[in-house]
């Protein structure tokens, strides 16, 4: 392979795997890795287009400013080109969004605009509309707008669909293809080069449940009571200027616990490391093969990819506290405990290690304190104040062993004793210690608390 000459030679052109180990029924499926794209996500594609479109028209000048509202990888795919061809991007974030993603945006070079994110989309705040104005008052900028723009499904019609088509030519063609919709152009663009190219080929929309694209697609009612959900990019409450649902006849309403376990699912079979709305798509793609009666061959976007989501649906305690994880339930105070010692879940310390270990595991795991274990025996308990008050005035101390620091007099709880029974601690500024006689459980914080109760109302 020769070398290129810069990353965006790198957009589309993106693998296709047949899957080996997922039950399929009596089909074959394949993915499209699109999460192999520079930028992560199939949005690479639609960046890319939407500029060179812009560009060839004479709508952007070198040097320019592109706006957009977008949190999402149309930001990352804008920044990416944006940044390669030396324009100015301004993204407008809704302020709900991940710091994670912002810092993301604005490594790549991108400004960011935060604006309200609990404003609706009639509001002037509303994250596209105050992109709208800042590209109208901006001299010589230009609003990119996916949601209109029909350069959006264009990239799809010319790169995505022909792409598809060929790769599965080498197999003998394939019989539906499944995807999910977010602005839309993905589906309007692969259903225009479909239509050219491989007309017989079955279009098949996968949707989060609480979106209302499902039922349109099924039922043909536009429903104005939607829901929320928590997987990312896909889905809606209303339809686009540039969607084309004309040749998609079969949809799916997948719920959100089916897309994490799918997406996991999909990590753990085959190895490949998918976003939230890859275990949407992919879950509606299994349960189309598997109610076929005749082989098919079966294509499924891969849109993203997972790194994004490492903290959320790759966590286990993410699933947890969110109820996609079901743990025993024990009817005591193990229900409560997150990160049980005898799972060795529990982040601890040695008496003999020094403070800085402590402080840096406390930053690591995010947490305020943690149990000093002695082999299998409970020595103490160290949190940040006893760190901050021992070391502060010589910081040299931070090479003392945790021992001189800890907390050893603990008072310590029950597993039988009642929830009550931790209201009292948490009021001391404590944590629970969780004990079964002389074996310590685990601990259990104020926010362990809140979230077992956010669950049981749940
Ligand atoms: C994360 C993500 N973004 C965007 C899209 C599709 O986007 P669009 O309809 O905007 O082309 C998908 C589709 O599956 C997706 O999973």
């Amino acid at each position: 392979m020769a070398p290129h000459d810069s990353v965006l030679e790198l957009i589309g052109r993106t693998p296709m795997v047949k899957a080996r180990r997922l039950d399929a029924g009596v089909c074959e499926l394949y993915l499209k890795l699109e999460n192999a794209n520079p930028g992560g996500s199939i949005k690479d594609r639609i960046g890319l287009w939407m500029i060179e479109a812009a560009e060839a028209r004479g709508d952007i000048r070198p040097g320019a400013t592109l706006v957009e509202g977008t949190a999402g990888n149309t930001g990352l795919g804008l920044a990416l080109v944006a940044q390669q061809k030396g324009y100015k991007l301004i993204l407008v974030i809704p302020d709900k969004m991940s710091r994670e993603k912002i810092f993301n945006l604005k490594a790549m070079g991108a400004e960011v605009v935060l604006t309200r994110s609990d404003v609706g989309h009639d509001h002037p705040e509303f994250y596209q509309n105050l992109a709208a104005k800042i590209a109208a008052d901006t001299p010589g900028a230009y609003f990119i707008n996916q949601f209109g723009n029909p350069d959006n499904p264009a990239a799809h019609e010319a790169s995505t669909g022909p792409e598809i088509v060929e790769q599965m030519a080498s197999v003998g063609g394939f019989d539906a293809i499944v995807f999910g919709c977010g602005s839309t152009g993905t589906m309007t663009g692969l259903s225009r080069s479909l239509a050219r190219l491989a007309p017989e080929v079955e279009l098949v929309l996968a949707d989060p449940v609480g979106s209302v694209l499902a039922q349109y697609v099924n039922e043909g009612v536009l429903s104005d009571k939607s829901g929320s959900y928590m997987v990312e990019g896909i889905g809606g409450d209303h339809l686009f200027s540039i969607a084309d649902f004309s040749r998609v006849k079969k949809a799916y309403a997948i719920p959100d616990a089916e897309s994490f376990h799918t997406a996991r699912e999909l990590l753990a079979k085959e190895g490949v490391l998918g976003g939230s709305s890859t275990g949407t798509l992919l879950a509606a793609a299994l349960k189309y093969c598997r109610e076929q009666t005749v082989p098919k061959k079966v294509v499924v976007l891969v849109p993203d990819t997972g790194n994004k989501y490492l903290s959320k649906m790759y966590n286990d305690y993410w699933m947890l506290d969110n109820g996609f994880l079901e743990r025993p339930q024990y009817g005591d105070l193990r229900d409560l405990i997150l990160r049980p010692y005898s799972q060795r879940d529990t982040v601890v310390v040695a008496p003999t290690d020094q403070l800085t270990i402590a402080y840096q595991r406390m930053k690591l795991y995010d947490v305020s304190q943690l149990p000093v274990m002695e082999g299998e025996q409970l020595a103490g308990i160290i949190d940040e104040s006893d760190v901050l008050l021992h070391v502060y005035g010589d910081e040299a101390r931070f090479r003392d062993p945790v021992s001189v620091a800890m907390v050893s007099k603990l008072e310590k709880l029950d597993v039988k004793s009642p929830i009550e029974a931790l209201l009292p601690v948490f009021d001391r500024g404590q944590v629970a210690i969780v004990m079964d006689g002389e074996r310590f459980l685990g601990l259990i914080t104020r926010i362990d608390l809140l979230n077992y109760l956010r669950r049981r109302v749940s």
